[in-house]
């Protein structure tokens, strides 16, 4: 799907207060707002036209803003984010979508969602039931998804503790290709309905770069994974390599930095 948009949210003042395990030291907020503008700048450069929301200091992790929404074509669902510190980021993000999508629904208690849980493939939704998306949460997005004449498929990746989302092993780059670390390529056996043509598999060393997102024409992939940046171009993939350092030690990738539609 070719988008036109996407809602990017810089992080706040309070970022480095946000959930990680990632053990990699705190954030420097000035170089994550320098790799923010230029995240921005390379789906500018892909197409989108953004819309900017202000800096949230009440939510440390509300720069990620996938987590908040699903976005397809046809309408919106709003998440209930697992994590509670997170669940009022919705509301900021809800008042945006309200302005270009008439079917809004939502996800309700006691359901959960985080919208890094669902990898869409062509009109098909994959939904990984985490630490953050529960069943009820998944079911209830299955449903949405489904009055709007799209299929989903559940996946349990709850016994891989490497995946904090679903995509944080795994991207549909389109065209029947995904890419997926050690821990989710087994996600893709039991889909059903979705194109599966190629998987390049990311090497166990570079795990942090399965997290990448197509957007429109290119690839954005982690820089500094030089395996995973040589199989893509070896695919004959455009690829443009964003610096993710200070995202990275707040458990965040590429695709949890915007909302694209
Ligand atoms: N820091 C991103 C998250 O844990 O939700």
């Amino acid at each position: 799907m070719r988008f036109t948009h996407a809602i990017v949210r810089p992080p706040a003042p309070t970022f480095a207060a946000g959930l990680t395990a990632a053990d990699l030291g705190p954030p420097n907020l000035a170089l994550a707002l320098e790799q923010h503008r230029r995240y921005c700048g390379a789906l500018e450069q892909a197409g989108l036209e953004l819309r900017h929301l202000e800096q949230d200091a009440r939510h440390p992790d509300s720069t990620f803003v996938e987590d908040t929404a699903v976005l397809t074509a046809r309408g919106a669902v709003v998440t209930r984010p697992g994590a509670p510190s997170r669940r009022g980021e919705v509301a900021d993000v809800e008042r945006c979508l309200r302005e270009c999508f008439t079917d809004l629904r939502h996800v309700v208690a006691p359901g959960t969602v985080d919208g890094g849980d669902v990898c869409e493939a062509d009109g098909h939704f994959i939904i990984g039931v985490s630490m953050r998306t529960d069943e009820h949460g998944a079911a209830q997005l299955a449903g949405h998804l489904a009055d709007l004449g799209y299929g989903a498929s559940i996946v349990d990746i709850r016994a891989n503790a490497g995946l904090l989302h679903l995509k944080t092993g795994l991207a549909y780059l389109g065209e029947g290709v995904w890419l997926a670390g050690t821990g989710a390529r087994g996600c893709l056996e039991s889909v059903r309905g979705a194109p599966l043509g190629r998987v390049i598999e990311v090497a166990p060393e570079e795990a942090y770069a399965a997290n990448a997102v197509r957007v429109n024409d290119v690839v954005l992939i982690a820089a500094g994974y030089p395996r995973l940046a040589a199989d893509l171009t070896r695919n004959g993939i455009r690829t443009v390599a964003l610096d993710m350092s200070e995202f990275r030690r707040m458990d965040g990738g590429l695709s949890c930095l915007s909302l694209r539609y």
